[in-house]
């Protein structure tokens, strides 16, 4: 076990879209609350992952400010939280490189990730390795730098990225034992402690990727128009099925436990409809998220100051980062 000093929490997001209410209550907040916990937190912007599906410089630029803008509104801390864009820390990509040549190629064939392209390939009707690019493929590697350049300790991620740290481990276990030396710490993975899954208006997994969100930092118009698309039937509803609904789940991740009950307790009884409990939802979102959505707005008017903030963040990062690949070329002789 690592000592509670030597704890260090880390996690990279992907620039790729703009957060909904799930991202930030499946992992933003969790993660912003666990930060306090550990010795050290490092919550960085992995653009080079993205690079594999953001591929035009000014979409990059633009998605990477809205995710820092988005961490810095939710009330990260970069005098407490490092917290800096991947690509500003060049020594995460010479360690992957470094990585690579003790990678077997056959532990990146069952990467859920890879596989999923071949698999996607095949249904198709298309060669397996249709339009896989080596990004794709190393991505785990590239993840593996990220998190043991800074001897991260914990890795909070969803559970499909879960693989992705179990293979960081075994890596960095790989390395420390050919070289007789515990050059790299051994990450393991947290699952965010925050909702397990939201649904979204449509009762499928809230996604950027199904577009059923309710956008995290929007404002009144917006929210209105996601609220007021909300899936909802006329059945006859007691009190356990009232709690399987798409308003309820939503609303009651939102409010105390007594408002819960109580618009449980109205819809059952009919003393107000769908379309009251939608504008109770409405004025949950908008008094939980409203003040955040003006800072949002505020940094981006404001983009240099971002930028600001990920320069800083980077140069204070990558003296560790440094030192780590010092050590790592020392033990290859290098
Ligand atoms: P998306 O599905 O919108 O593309 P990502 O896969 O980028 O979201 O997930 C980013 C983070 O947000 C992950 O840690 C994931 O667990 C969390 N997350 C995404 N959607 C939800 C949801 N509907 N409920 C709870 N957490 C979610
Ligand atoms: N692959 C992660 C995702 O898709 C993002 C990520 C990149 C990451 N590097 C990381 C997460 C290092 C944790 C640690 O969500």
């Amino acid at each position: 076990m690592t000592e509670p000093q030597n704890r260090i929490i880390l996690t990279g997001i992907k620039p790729t879209g703009t957060p909904h209410i799930g991202n930030y209550l499946g992992a933003i907040e969790p993660a912003l609350r666990r930060a306090d916990e550990y010795s050290e937190a490092f919550f960085f912007i992995a653009d080079y992952h993205a690079l594999n599906s953001v591929q035009d410089g000014e979409t990059m630029k633009e998605l990477t400010r809205n995710v820092a803008a988005t961490w810095l509104a939710a009330g990260l801390d970069p005098s407490k939280i490092h917290f800096y864009r991947q690509s500003d820390v060049p020594e995460i990509f010479e360690l992957e490189t470094i990585l690579n040549n003790f990678v077997p190629k056959g532990w990146m064939n069952k990467m859920h990730g890879y596989k999923a392209a071949i698999d996607k390939n095949r249904a198709a009707g298309k060669l397996d390795d249709f339009e896989v690019n080596m990004g794709l493929y190393n991505y785990p590697i590239l993840m593996t730098s990220d998190i043991i350049i800074f001897n991260a300790t914990h890795v909070p991620v969803g559970r499909d990225q879960t693989q992705h740290v179990e293979i960081a481990r075994d890596i960095a276990q790989r390395f420390n034992n050919q070289f007789n030396d515990a050059v790299f710490i051994l990450p393991e993975h947290v699952i965010a402690d925050g909702i397990a899954e939201l649904p979204g208006l449509d009762g499928r997994k809230m996604s950027k990727s199904y577009n059923n969100t309710i956008p995290l930092y929007a404002g009144r118009e917006v929210w209105e128009q996601a609220v007021r698309k909300i899936v909802t039937d006329s059945i006859e509803h007691t009190h356990e099925t009232i709690r399987e609904t798409v308003l309820f789940k939503l609303y009651s991740t939102l409010v105390t436990e007594d408002q819960a009950n109580d618009m449980a307790s109205q819809l059952v009884e009919k003393t107000i409809g769908w379309k009251q409990a939608k504008d109770l939802l409405l004025e949950a979102v908008e008094s939980r998220f409203s003040d955040q959505a003006r800072k949002y707005n505020e940094l981006l008017q404001n983009p240099d100051h971002i930028d600001t903030v990920l320069a800083e963040g980077a140069a204070k990062v990558r003296p560790i980062a440094q030192a780590q690949l010092a050590h790592v070329k020392q033990v290859l002789g290098i």
